[in-house]
C-alpha cells in the first residue's frame, strides 16, 4: 500500500460509533508509507477519540503494512481545528431550532439555565425539548423532578422522552438503574448514545431543542456541531470565572465552528443578602460585560446567587416555574434577550 492509497483507505473508513468518516471529520494531519511501513499523525481533539480512532486503523491496516507507526499531533483547542462543522448533518429534523447551552468550566450551572430557559419557553407555548448532553455527570433528570423515571419504548420501537414542565427531557440518567451509576465510556460510545437520543427518541415536532451541554470543549461539544445545525449558542459563566481561558476556549470553539451565538449569561452573578436585601457584588462588577465586549457577545442577563435557586433547582422544583416573580423573570428576560437577538425560525 502507497501513502495515496493508505490515506484514501484511511479517509473513508467509519468514526467507530459515527457514521461519520475519518476523512470527513479531518482527523488526519499526515500519512506516509516508505518501503511498507507507514507513519500516520491524526488531528484529533481528546486522547479517548485518538486511541478511538488508532484503534480502527491498527484493526483495520495492520495486516497490509510492515509497521504502522500512529501519533498524535500536539494540537487541541487553541488551534481551534474542528473540522467540518460549516455543513453539520441535522440529526433532529424535527426540532426548528436548536439552542446549545455551554461553558468551558463544570459547575457555574450550565444545568440550571438550560432546564430554566427551556421551561421559560415552553411557558411562551412554544414546544420544547431539553437534551442532556452531560453522559457523564447528567443531572437534568434531578433538576426537573423526573429522575424516578425510566425509559419506555412506544409501539415504533422509539424511546418515549420524560415530560414535565411543559417540556420533553432525555438524558443518559434515565437509562441507567440508579441515578449514581457511573457510567464508564469511552467518548466515541458517549457520541453514539447522544446520536441515538436525536434520533430515536420520540421528541414530535419541537420549536425548540435546548441542549444542556457537559463541561469543556471536547468530542460531545464537536459532535453535537457537527451533527445538528446549532441555530444559537449560550455561553453560561460566573463572574469569578470570566477571565479565564476556560470560558475564552468554550466561547472560540463556538464561534470558530460558526455557531451564531445568542450570548452569555453571568450565573451567580452577586449575592442579595436575605434578611437585608443589600446587594454584594462578591466578584466585583463588570467582568460579564468586559468579556462580552471582548467578544462582540450580548449580556442576555445575570443571576444573582440565591439560595431559592439553589434549593429549588435541586429538589427539582426549578425557579422559572415554581419560583416567585423575581426569580421566575431572571430566566423569562434572558428568553426575551435570546429570542431578540437571534432570528429563530418560529
Ligand atoms: N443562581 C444560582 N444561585 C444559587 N445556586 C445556583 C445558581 N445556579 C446554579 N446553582 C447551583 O449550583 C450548582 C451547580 O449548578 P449546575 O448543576 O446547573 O451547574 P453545571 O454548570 O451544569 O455543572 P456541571 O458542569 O457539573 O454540569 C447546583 O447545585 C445548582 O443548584
Ligand atoms: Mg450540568
Amino acid at each position: 500500500m502507497n501513502t495515496k492509497a493508505l490515506t484514501e483507505a484511511i479517509s473513508a473508513l467509519e468514526y467507530p460509533g459515527l457514521s461519520r468518516t475519518i476523512g470527513d471529520l479531518k482527523l488526519i494531519s499526515s500519512v506516509k508509507v516508505t518501503d511498507g511501513n507507514a507513519n500516520i499523525e491524526l488531528l484529533t481533539v481528546s486522547d479517548d477519540s485518538y486511541l478511538t480512532v488508532k484503534t480502527a486503523i491498527e484493526a483495520a491496516f495492520s495486516h497490509e503494512l510492515k509497521s504502522l507507526n500512529i501519533t498524535k499531533k500536539a494540537q487541541v483547542s487553541k488551534d481551534t481545528n474542528y473540522g467540518t462543522t460549516a455543513t453539520p448533518n441535522n440529526r433532529a429534523p424535527y426540532a426548528a431550532n436548536v439552542i446549545a447551552i455551554t461553558s468551558g468550566k463544570g459547575g457555574v450551572g450550565k444545568s440550571t439555565v438550560s432546564v430554566n430557559l427551556a421551561i421559560a419557553l415552553a411557558q411562551l407555548g412554544y414546544k420544547v425539548g431539553l437534551l442532556d448532553a452531560d453522559v457523564y455527570g447528567p443531572n437534568v433528570p434531578r433538576l426537573t423532578n423526573t429522575d424516578l423515571e425510566k425509559i419506555t419504548w412506544n409501539d415504533d420501537n422509539k424511546i418515549v422522552p420524560s415530560e414535565n414542565y411543559g417540556i420533553k427531557i432525555m438524558s443518559v440518567a434515565l437509562t441507567t438503574p440508579t441515578s449514581d451509576t457511573p457510567l464508564v465510556w469511552r467518548s466515541s460510545v458517549a457520541v453514539s448514545a447522544l446520536i441515538q437520543f436525536l434520533e430515536d427518541v420520540e421528541w414530535g415536532e419541537l420549536d425548540f431543542m435546548v441542549i444542556d451541554m457537559p463541561p469543556g470543549t471536547g468530542d460531545i461539544q464537536l459532535t453535537m456541531a457537527q451533527e445538528l445545525p446549532i441555530t444559537a449558542g449560550v455561553i453560561v459563566t460566573t463572574p469569578q470565572l470570566v477571565a479565564s481561558d476556560d470560558v475564552s476556549r468554550a466561547i472560540r470553539m463556538f464561534q470558530d465552528i460558526h455557531v451564531p451565538m445568542a450570548g452569555l449569561v453571568e450565573n451567580m452573578s452577586y449575592f442579595i443578602a436575605p434578611d437585608t436585601k443589600n446587594r454584594y457584588d462578591i466578584f466585583g462588577t463588570g467582568g460579564g460585560e468586559r468579556l462580552c465586549e471582548r467578544y462582540n457577545l450580548k449580556l442576555l442577563g445575570q443571576i444573582p446567587i440565591d439560595m431559592d435557586i439553589r434549593e429549588g433547582s435541586d429538589n427539582g422544583e426549578p425557579p422559572v416555574a415554581l419560583g416567585n416573580e423575581t426569580q421566575k423573570k431572571y430566566y423569562q428576560d434572558i428568553v426575551q434577550k435570546m429570542l431578540g437577538e437571534i432570528e429563530f425560525k418560529i
